[in-house]
This record gives C-alpha cells, structure tokens and sequence, in this order.
C-alpha cells in the first residue's frame, strides 16, 4: 500500500533511503502526525533489503527539528503528556532497532525532541550552523524523548547537566568537540557529507553492520562481562555469512568485496 506523507519527504536511491521531516514554517517540530509518517518510512526502510543506510535530516535552511509540537501543548493534560512521551519513545527506538545505520544531517536547530531524535540516530554530521539544545526547561518542561538519558551517554554528566539545567544552546563545533557530533561542515556541503558516509556505510556487509549496531547499543547498557558474551556469540554469527567469505576472498585476491548481506 502506497504511503500517504503529509509532512515527510521519503526518498530512496541507490541503497540509501533519505527521510526529510517537512515542516519548515513550524521549524520542523513533530507533532503525532509527523511521528507516525517517520514511523512508517522507517517500516518500509527495515522491510526493503535494497536500503542500507538512512539520512535523516529537516527541510529548509534553519532547522533539523525544533523539538515536540509546542502549539500541541497548550492545556495539554498529564495522560496527553504521557502519550507525546511514548510516542517520542518509539521513535527514537524504531531509530536504535533499525538493523540499518542512521545518519542524522543536523542543518539547523536540533533543539529538545529534535536534539532527542538526533541522538538516537547512529551519526550525526551537523552544518556549521546547526544549534543544538535542550531547550525544554525554557518552557517549564524536561526532556521527555530520552534526553536526559542519551545526552549524558554521549557527552557525560558535567555538560548534559549544564545544558538540561540551563536550555542553552551549543554550536557545531562545541558539539563536535564534546562529541556530540561526528563531523561539522559547511551548510551547501552537508547533504554531499551524509550521502558520502551512507554510500560508505551501504557498501559495508549488512550483518556485520547490523550486529555490530546491536552490540554497541545494548552492550553500553549492561555489564561488560555480557556485552563481551554478546561480542563473542555475534562474532560466531558472521562467521557463518557468504559475506565474510567474500570479505576474505577479496582481501586475498586485492579486488574490493562485493558484500550481499547473506
Ligand atoms: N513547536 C511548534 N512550533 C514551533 C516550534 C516548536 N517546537 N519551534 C518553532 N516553532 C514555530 C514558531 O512558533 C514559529 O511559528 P509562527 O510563524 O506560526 O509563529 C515558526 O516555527 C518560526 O519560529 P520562530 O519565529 O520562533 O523562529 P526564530 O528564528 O525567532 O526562533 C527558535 C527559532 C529559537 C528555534 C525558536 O523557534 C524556539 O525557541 N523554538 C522552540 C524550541 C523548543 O523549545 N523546543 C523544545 C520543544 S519541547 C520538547 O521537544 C519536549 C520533548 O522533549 C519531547
């Protein structure tokens, strides 16, 4: 069935699937209608063994995403609050589970959710321009996508804490710093930069991407004795892929491996 998208551009070419979220009059905040198109391209992203690798990024030249739909809030209710919180929840979890890698191509603001969706991607390659916050304290609010969970995973406690505290804003290169960001570039190169590191990412073996992916995301929060029980059962796994013959073979025969994902 086709998908009907109201507020999301979704392109696919040559094993790279681009979600562009396409509010820009609204800063590209999400509301549930947004959600749930992300959603459903990301359900025919891990369906479609033809896509390897995912952009995620905003339209127009000022914001990636400015956060949760705050026109939606006014008189919003504690039930309300909880469901914009799941919702958020489950999006940036679809992000984590894809089995494919997501690249986020911050362009502007990336502020409360949008920082929040950000950081649940696997990069983020940010424009010199690109301003990231949680802003939510502003507002009367906290983080409720996951920030004060992810952010201080990424950039420790010391800076999460200020920013959260606060509601200010860090730029690029403050991001790319703390690591926050993998890459800062300028505003005309970003989407060149993202697609050069999909492409990269698309020719790699799927399976030992996808495992790979797994470990760091669950293995970060359990005990390193299980993560390193998960590392070596997954390492089994690959050895039984066509893929890793392939790789081996390729490197033997100095040609570059042609990787089928099996
Ligand atoms: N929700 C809804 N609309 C938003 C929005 C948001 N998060 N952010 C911006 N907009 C809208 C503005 O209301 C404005 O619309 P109108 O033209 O209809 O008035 C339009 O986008 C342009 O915004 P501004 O005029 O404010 O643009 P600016 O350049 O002066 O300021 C900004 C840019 C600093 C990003 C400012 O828009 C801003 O502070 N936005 C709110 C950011 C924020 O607090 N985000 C967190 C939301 S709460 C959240 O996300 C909770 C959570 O954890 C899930």
């Amino acid at each position: 069935m086709p998908m009907e998208l109201k507020n999301v551009i979704y392109e696919k070419s040559e094993g790279i699937a681009i979600i562009t979220i396409n509010r820009p009059d609204a800063l590209n905040a999400l509301n549930a209608e947004t959600i749930d198109e992300i959603l459903q391209c990301l359900e025919d992203i891990a369906k479609d063994d033809n896509v390897r690798a995912v952009i995620l990024t905003g339209a127009g030249p000022k914001a990636f995403c400015a956060g949760a739909d705050i026109k939606a809030m006014k008189g919003m209710t504690a039930l309300d609050a909880r469901k914009l919180s799941q919702m958020g929840y489950k999006l940036c979890k679809a992000i984590e589970n894809l089995e494919k890698p997501v690249i986020a191509a911050i362009n502007g603001y990336a502020l409360g959710g949008g920082l929040e969706v950000a950081m649940a991607c696997d990069l983020r390659i940010a424009s010199e321009k690109a301003r990231m916050g949680q802003t939510e304290i502003n507002i009367g609010l906290i983080p409720g996508w996951g920030g004060t969970q992810r952010l201080p995973r990424l950039v420790g406690k010391t800076l999460a804490k200020e920013m959260v505290f606060t509601g200010k804003m860090i730029d690029a290169q403050t991001a790319y710093q703390r690591g926050l960001v993998n890459k800062v570039v300028p505003p005309e190169q970003l989407m060149d930069a993202a697609k050069e590191i999909a492409k990269e990412l698309a020719s790699k073996a799927p399976v030992a991407l996808k495992l790979s992916k797994m470990l760091i995301n669950h293995g970060l929060e359990t005990d390193l004795d299980t993560a390193l029980v998960l590392e070596r059962e997954a390492f089994g796994v690959v050895a039984s892929t066509e893929d890793l013959q392939e790789g081996v073979s390729a490197f033997l025969e100095k040609r570059k491996p042609v990787f089928k994902g099996k």
